[in-house]
């Protein structure tokens, strides 16, 4: 169903994640209404203080859409593995949604402002900002290098949607120690395939890295996602262990 989804879109000519551009709509909310809020102190407009709760009804309804955008992409370019960044970013979701809602309901009351709602919009801003934090470490620019031949467009594409969010730029950003592009995996197609559909760490154990099943990478495509990694990125530094 995700697939078929981002399949779409795909055709429509949009081939990114979608969680990153809804994200302005809640952070932009809240950073209007901590701006508002202050405001409204500082220059004793409580008018300001009810425009900074319309602000932050919008961004607890805008919230909605963009935590399941960030699941769908998870899904989808992480395979959802279950690593500690999504486990942070989904709690720091849950305690957003509990800090605007605990906002609301009290900034309804007259009595309640600024001395506790002050405080409130400060620790949603907060949230927000590790939010956008560790949304910036996992989207670090351009990741796949284009390859001008279309010999390999094929292998490239299955690189992007499914290896290049945690191996930008052959890298590996949840274990650098361990890039792809400096992997013994790469020596040749066997070994690389072996890989893939049962990741291992050097030392035998089981790792971070999602195994992909034939269902999700078949092995045609699979020599072409070698084809195209060994281009782009060279060819093994390390020694097998
Ligand atoms: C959710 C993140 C994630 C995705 C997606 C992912 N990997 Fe990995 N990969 C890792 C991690 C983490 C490691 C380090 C070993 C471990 O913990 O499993 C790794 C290790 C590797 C290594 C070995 C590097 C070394 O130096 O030993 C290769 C090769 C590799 N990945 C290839 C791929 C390919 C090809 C894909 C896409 C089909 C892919 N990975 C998708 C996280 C990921």
């Amino acid at each position: 169903m995700i697939d078929a989804f981002y399949h779409f879109l795909e055709k429509l000519g949009y081939a990114h994640a979608i969680h990153p551009p809804l994200t302005h709509m809640p952070i932009g909310l809240v950073v209007a209404a901590l701006a508002f809020t202050g405001m409204a102190w500082l220059f004793r407009q409580p008018r300001l203080a009810v425009t900074a709760r319309h602000c932050l009804i919008l961004a607890l309804i805008f919230l909605f859409p963009t935590a399941l955008a960030g699941y769908m992409d998870w899904q989808y370019f992480y395979a959802g593995a279950w690593l500690t960044i999504f486990k942070i970013k989904l709690a720091l979701s849950g305690t957003l949604l509990v800090l605007l809602v605990l906002s609301l309901i009290l900034s309804r009351k007259e009595a309640a402002r600024y001395g506790v709602l002050l405080p409130l919009y400060i620790l949603c801003f907060l949230t927000v900002v590790v939010l956008g934090y560790l949304g910036g470490q996992l989207a670090l620019g351009e990741r796949c290098p284009e390859v001008l031949s279309t010999e390999h467009s094929v292998g490239a594409e299955i690189f992007r949607v499914n290896c290049s969010g945690c191996h930008p730029h052959g890298g590996n950003i949840f274990d650098p120690k361990l890039p792809l592009s400096g992997g013994p995996q790469l020596a040749d197609p066997d070994t690389f395939l072996a890989f893939v559909r049962k990741p291992l760490r050097p030392d035998g154990s089981r790792g971070q890295m999602p195994a992909f099943a034939p269902d999700k990478i078949s092995d045609a495509q699979m020599r072409d996602l070698y084809e195209y990694i060994v281009t782009v990125f060279k060819t093994p530094k390390r020694s097998p262990q």
